[in-house]
């Protein structure tokens, strides 16, 4: 079928993408789901800091590839061997796929699937093929969603069937944002009730690890970023403190270890900035954890002190998915969502449609906005 998608035909196009236009919206083909898939009528699809990095180069991919993978969407059409979705379910994808056999999936950690991530590096369905397709030549998709589209063919190891009373544009975030922020702090971190947690970074990512520290009972919750809206948001959601890095003023180890008697139990780095986890690691309290969630390019590195991992017995933990098994995690998150105790109908900010991606993505590389979702 021909469906209209935003393909990335190269990476690295300068900033402002209003004027380079990384992203064209154009008509590609889109081949039928093969055996265990399903065609995808994609809904609503957040921009997410992943997709930036691959428009900006930062975390290349191979082009051309249709980008997006924080979905939602209903089952349009089921191919051969699918079991448990029908036609008109609603779902949300998830960026890494699972075989159910390798070591990873059989330890319980699907999230680390080795064929899944391989199939991701080369922008290929798990078969090592593509869908998508223009004037016969390939199209790669990104995390086996490609989801900046009106349709998507995904495996079925890649969704996890909702309930369909959650409005799409709600629905997206739980693919991404939410089970990654959310699962830092449940899964990786394992938070106990009352440790004292902070967040460096907030983003759709960082906001949904403090809305999740907050659900589960952290005693002082502290926010960390650059931007003082997104600080100011932090505390009306209920954290204690919020600290600006920028702030020439304050020296924000300082001010988060007085806030905290020492530092936090856990401190989640959720910028994907490597100045963003070595203060999420000067922050932790001696036996404390320090979790990695953000993702930049791949020659950021940081140094930390051998001392003080193994004197103050200190944890550094990478936390990829949010350590989730996404058919277990995303229906809980969304039950506490209708709850009224994960509210992440607040990190949203303005909807905006296919031809508006490229100064969506502006607005994200500036920093200036919350959650951005595109509606189709
Ligand atoms: N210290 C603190 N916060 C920072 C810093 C810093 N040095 N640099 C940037 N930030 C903040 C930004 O101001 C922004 O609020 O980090 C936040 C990042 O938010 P988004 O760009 O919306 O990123 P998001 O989509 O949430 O993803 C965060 O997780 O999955 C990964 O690849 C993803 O690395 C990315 C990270
Ligand atoms: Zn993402
Ligand atoms: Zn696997």
């Amino acid at each position: 079928m021909r469906i209209k998608a935003a393909v990335l035909w190269e990476s690295g196009k300068p900033h402002p993408f209003t004027k380079s236009q990384p992203l064209r919206i154009e008509e590609i083909e889109l081949d039928p789901p093969g055996r265990g898939e399903l065609l995808i009528q994609i809904k609503a699809v957040g921009l997410c800091h992943s997709d930036l990095l691959a428009i900006n180069g930062e975390r290349a991919k191979p082009t051309p590839m249709v980008i997006g993978h924080e979905g939602a969407g209903v089952v349009a059409e089921i191919g051969a061997g699918v079991d448990g979705f029908e036609v008109g379910d609603h779902v949300v994808p998830v960026y890494v796929s699972s075989c159910g056999r390798c070591e990873m999936c059989r330890q319980g950690r699907p999230a680390l699937c080795q064929p899944a991530t391989k199939a991701n590096m080369a922008g290929t369905m798990m078969d090592g093929s593509t869908r998508l397709h223009k004037n016969g030549n390939r199209i790669f998709h990104h995390s086996g969603v490609a989801a900046f589209a009106e349709f998507a063919v995904i495996s079925q190891n890649g969704l996890v069937k909702i309930d369909p009373g959650v409005a799409f544009e709600q629905a997206a975030l739980f693919g991404c944002a939410v089970i990654t922020g959310v699962g830092a702090v449940v899964n990786t971190a394992n938070i106990r009730l009352g440790q004292s947690v902070a967040i460096i970074g907030l983003g759709g990512v960082g906001f949904s690890a403090l809305l999740a520290a907050i659900a589960a009972g952290a005693g002082r919750v502290i926010a960390v970023d650059i931007n003082d809206d997104k600080l100011q948001l932090a505390l009306q959601l209920g954290a204690h403190e919020a600290f600006n890095v920028k702030n020439e003023n304050d020296d924000c180890v300082e001010c988060v270890r007085t806030a905290t008697s020492g530092g936090v139990h856990i401190a989640i780095e959720t910028a994907g900035v490597p100045q963003a986890l070595d203060l999420a690691y000067k922050v932790t309290r001696r036996g404390g954890a320090t979790v990695a969630v953000g993702m930049p390019g791949p020659d950021a590195s940081i140094s930390l002190s051998h001392l003080s991992l193994a004197g103050e017995e200190r944890t550094l933990k990478g936390s990829y998915m949010g350590s989730c098994v996404p058919s277990r995690d995303i229906p809980r998150y969304i039950g506490l969502f209708q709850d009224g105790k994960l509210p992440i109908d607040r990190l949203t900010s303005r909807q905006i449609a296919l031809d508006d991606l490229n100064e969506g993505f502006d607005r994200l590389a500036d920093g200036s906005t919350m959650r951005q979702v595109l509606v189709l």
